[in-house]
């Protein structure tokens, strides 16, 4: 791993645990914000204790552990934890804790600490499919979502009983990387995350193509599509609507995004020409083949002697953003109407003799035509490794190869400067849908 700083290092974040029998999986939320850096405060409700008890929480994230308002009262804990606190995260959040927080209530040490709160607050529903399928239930999620605070779908599938259906809370991974993002979000007017891309389709592309050669081998390449998940959760923490296709990836799916899984280079380019002329935004963050074997082999294919080597010939694939850019021209009337409105492509280069990688990538940004490059610079190992990283150095290049702005850090903290300019490109900027 890298020794990048780590994004939550210093954060001060308060947990909240609802009383649901998923409360045992935020055992592991509070092991991962530990150790991505943060301090943690963890405030069960009195019924999350009923289900994981006080010295489990004081045990993982070495604080007292408060429930009631009338704890600690010297120190009005009930007013300063809130006021503190860089991020809430409450998961699991049952459908009462829902409710008390869409009223506003102050009842309890977390529902008073939400209310003090000026900081991002994401919110990890779990319940059963009937209570969050509630008018209810639907209507307090759309009142706090319009407050500003991040909600999240919950996942769907087996439940605490024998049935199953949406209700079941997110992966802790995954509601790590979406409380990662709210955190890292520019901020709009109260503290919570700018909602600069509210309703903005983004489409993002991540992961690895697979070209495959006979049943067992094919040519793959080291992107991890962990840039891609990143930009996907950022760009959702912003209000967008999210689509992701992944090529390959083996990473927890950010709550609420739609995601398609994808082999190939040539299924990709499928998956993006389906979907491209609704999306606003297209982020070719996958790393695509350029060549793909011409034709591939129905069995196994073998050794037939000592000095047989097969020859493997290729041909080229579509070169996708190309083609999106090309499609856009062509549909273009001139108003800017045509779709989509902003295509982001990126560029992973090494120099050469005579050549500095930027140099390349103020190349391809020319050749390419996509409105935003990102470009890192994969030359060496060591910090400037960037395949599978969490952290990641970037600068990102206009049309004309230009460079507009530059980024270090997490992929998360990146992905918010991309969409910064992607925000800039859609007239955006400084506005809040
Ligand atoms: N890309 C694409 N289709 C391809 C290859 C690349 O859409 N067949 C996209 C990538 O998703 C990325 C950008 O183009 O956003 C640049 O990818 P890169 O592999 O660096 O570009 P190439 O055109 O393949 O350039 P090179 O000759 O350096 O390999």
């Amino acid at each position: 791993m890298t020794s990048a700083p780590q994004a939550l290092d210093g954060a001060r974040v308060v947990l909240g645990v609802g009383g649901g029998i998923a409360a045992y999986k935020a055992a592991h939320i509070v092991r991962g914000l530990v150790a991505s850096g943060a301090s943690v405060r963890v405030i069960p409700t009195a019924s999350a204790l009923r289900f994981v008890g006080a010295p489990t929480w004081e045990a993982l994230s070495h604080e007292r552990v408060l429930t009631d308002v009338f704890e600690d009262v010297d120190e009005v804990a009930h007013v300063r934890i809130g006021q503190e606190a860089d991020l809430v995260v409450i998961a699991p959040a049952t459908a009462d804790l829902l409710a008390r927080l869409r009223m506003g209530r102050a009842d309890d040490m977390l529902t008073a600490t939400a209310l003090m709160a000026r900081c991002p607050v994401v919110v990890a529903p779990a319940m059963h499919t009937e209570m969050w399928q509630h008018p209810a239930t639907v209507e307090n999620v759309a009142v706090l979502r319009e407050r500003g605070l991040v909600v999240l779908e919950p996942d769907s599938g087996r439940l605490t009983g024998p049935d199953s259906g949406p209700g079941r809370l997110p992966e802790p991974e995954a509601i790590l990387a979406a409380a990662l993002a709210a955190l890292t979000a520019p901020t709009g007017g109260s503290g919570e995350p700018a909602r600069d891309l509210a309703g903005v389709r983004v489409l993002v592309t991540a992961g690895g193509t697979r070209e495959q050669i006979d049943p067992v081998r094919y040519i793959a390449n080291h992107s991890s599509g962990r840039q891609g998940f990143a930009l996907a959760a950022a760009a959702l923490a912003r209000g967008a609507e999210v689509e992701l296709i992944a090529a390959n990836v083996d990473l927890h799916t950010p709550p609420g995004v739609h995601r398609t899984d994808v082999g190939s280079a040539a299924e990709l380019a499928d998956a993006v020409a389906a979907r491209r002329e609704s999306a606003d935004v297209l982020i070719m963050a996958a790393a695509v083949a350029d060549f793909t074997p011409a034709a591939r082999a129905d069995s196994k294919i073998k050794k037939t002697g000592d000095a047989d080597v097969p020859v493997l010939e290729l041909v080229r694939t579509q070169d996708i953003l190309r083609t999106a850019v090309a499609a856009r021209a062509d549909a273009g009337d001139g108003d800017g109407g045509a779709r989509p409105r902003v295509i982001v492509g990126f560029a992973a280069e090494t120099g050469d003799v005579g050549t500095t990688s930027l140099d390349h990538a103020r190349a391809k940004a020319r050749s390419k035509g996509a409105d935003l490059l990102v470009f890192n610079d994969v030359s060496g190992t060591g910090e400037r490794a960037v395949f599978g990283a969490a952290s990641t150095v970037v600068s990102m290049l206009d049309r004309d190869g230009e460079v507009l702005a530059e980024a270090a850090g997490d992929k998360t903290v990146v992905s918010h400067t991309v969409l910064t300019q992607v925000a800039r490109l859609l007239g955006r900027v400084g506005s809040e849908a």
